[in-house]
């Protein structure tokens, strides 16, 4: 018998991934394509935009190919990579530039003008609920029509359209210049900087102010809704019905419900505080930002947000650049042999701090080294700086929210470091929760895509028992002294970063 799923594509920073899931939210088949990314200068990150349609294709094409005849896909979630910043030619279709990543910290002095436009740093949050930062993307596309002359042509000509991942992928996958339909969702264009946070429409004052009267912008859209059909390929005709940006996807992957939180640890770490049909602005340093809108008629909910820009990159530094470990999975046991980190503490600000700092002057820095330091410590370091950054947003959340966080849910690849996951829940003092079902993402894409085609109900997802059989609880286990006494070493650390460029 043929069986009813939904299929689930997750565009990554390193990877595109397409999933099937069966009604009871099992995978029933996947695979993973490798997506390259660039660095011509220091602080520079991209992608070529052709090479990640090419990977989604390659994605969806190895599942299907593996899944035979035995499923009939119903709909199909996207969810992707936020920020990172896309410009095509409207008329032809094609790049006019490679995409500019999300942790790309070129634009510097692009947010440094705009900064002085709208009277400092925090002038924009407002409306947008963002700082002035390079990771978003309305800097990213100021910077291209500034460096990239074919980029400040089509401008010129109404020619230039942007888009974020999503707005790329849909608008290729739905046909293209062929009819493709140029859209994004609410949780991506709440990355962009030009989207007013509560009318969850494109700002025109803060459009204009970015010099962007004359770009297409694309129309934004439910996280729930059918946004078009797959133009070519083994799904053709096959509805789009689904959209999130990936940490929204796993906001909603974990049902996090008001008030509770959620931790995805991958190159970077995004804690995201479900903050219900309330925006609430933040005074400590967070991301007011969309979590997500089911449905067309339905209510826009909020989330606070602490996104952290190396995480699981730290522990590939020490192996690729130090070449300390040969492996990240050899972190956990390195890191074990010592009972502590011996005083030494690592910021890893290789391209400047996000929240709750905002510093894009930082620079990172070892401190605390001793004749007694060995290499152990300084992976332990390394391992504890994800914590410790973890720890600094979870104290802003319960500034901005007032709100004690009991549980926090965490998934993502660096969950697997168990030691890393203890000291968590002992720094944090909370009990750190991780689910069997480590897809919270594209989970979360995939049950946008099937309430929108009424495969699931939003009400019955959220009543079902969350983790289930193989959830792995850590408890803290060290004292509140011991957790405070560190985070001022911590913190004193993280002066020191900031020191550098002043
Ligand atoms: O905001 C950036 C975030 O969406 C990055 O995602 O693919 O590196 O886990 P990824």
């Amino acid at each position: 018998m043929v069986q009813d799923v939904i299929g689930s594509i997750d565009q990554g920073t390193q990877s595109t991934r397409f999933f099937l899931y069966d009604k009871d939210l099992n995978i029933v088949a996947k695979s993973q394509v490798p997506l390259a990314a660039a660095t011509p200068h220091a602080g520079w990150v991209e992608q070529d935009a052709e090479a990640i349609i090419a990977s989604v294709s390659e994605a969806i094409r190895q599942t299907m190919e593996s899944a035979g005849s035995k499923y009939n896909v119903l709909s199909i979630g996207l969810t992707n990579q936020r920020e990172t910043t896309v410009a095509w030619d409207s008329e032809t279709g094609k790049p006019l530039t490679p995409a500019i990543v999300w942790s790309d910290a070129r634009t510097a002095a692009v947010c440094k003008a705009m900064s002085d436009k709208v009277g400092g740093q925090d002038g924009l949050r407002a409306v947008t609920g963002l700082p002035v930062s390079t990771y978003f993307s309305a800097y990213k596309l100021r910077w291209m029509v500034e460096h990239v002359p074919a980029v400040a042509a089509a401008l010129e000509a109404g020619r230039l359209a942007f888009g974020t991942v999503d707005s790329w992928v849909i608008y290729n996958l739905t046909g293209g210049v062929k009819g493709g339909v140029h859209i994004t969702d609410v949780t991506n264009a709440s990355r962009t900087s030009l989207m007013d946070i509560r009318s969850c429409d494109w700002h025109a004052e803060t459009v204009a102010a970015f010099g962007f009267q004359k770009v297409l912008l694309p129309r934004i859209v439910s996280n729930a809704e059918r946004y078009g059909v797959l133009a070519s390929g083994p799904l053709a005709g096959v509805p789009l019905a689904g959209c999130l940006g990936d940490q929204q996807a796993a906001v909603l992957g974990q049902r996090c419900a008001l008030g509770e939180a959620k931790n995805t640890y991958g190159t970077g770490c995004f804690m995201l505080m479900n903050t219900g049909t309330e925006a609430v602005a933040s005074s400590h340093g967070l991301l007011t930002t969309l979590a997500y809108q089911l449905g067309r008629d339905a209510a826009p909910e909020y989330a606070l947000e602490g996104a952290i820009a190396v995480a699981g990159q730290g522990v590939s530094w020490l192996c690729d650049s130090l070449g300390l470990i040969a492996s990240p999975a050899e972190s956990e046991a390195l890191a074990a042999s010592v009972p502590h980190s011996g005083g030494v503490y690592c910021i890893p600000a290789f391209g400047g701090l996000l929240a709750p700092w905002w510093r894009p002057d930082a620079r990172g820095v070892i401190v605390g080294l001793t004749q007694y330091s060995t290499k152990a410590h300084v992976v332990r370091a390394v391992l504890e700086s994800i914590a410790f950054q973890t720890l600094d947003v979870l104290a802003a959340m319960e500034a901005d929210s007032g709100h004690r966080l009991r549980r926090l849910a965490v998934d993502g690849g660096v969950t697997k470091n168990r030691l890393l996951m203890q000291v968590q829940a002992d720094l944090l003092q909370c009990e750190v929760v991780r689910p069997a079902n480590q897809e919270t993402t594209s989970l979360g894409a995939a049950l946008a895509a099937g309430i929108a085609v009424g495969f699931w109900t939003r009400e019955g997802l959220f009543a079902q028992a969350k983790g289930g059989e193989g959830t792995v609880v850590f408890s803290p286990q060290a004292s509140p002294e011991w957790a405070s006494k560190r985070h001022a070493k911590w913190k004193l650390a993280v002066q020191r970063a900031m020191a550098l460029d002043e």
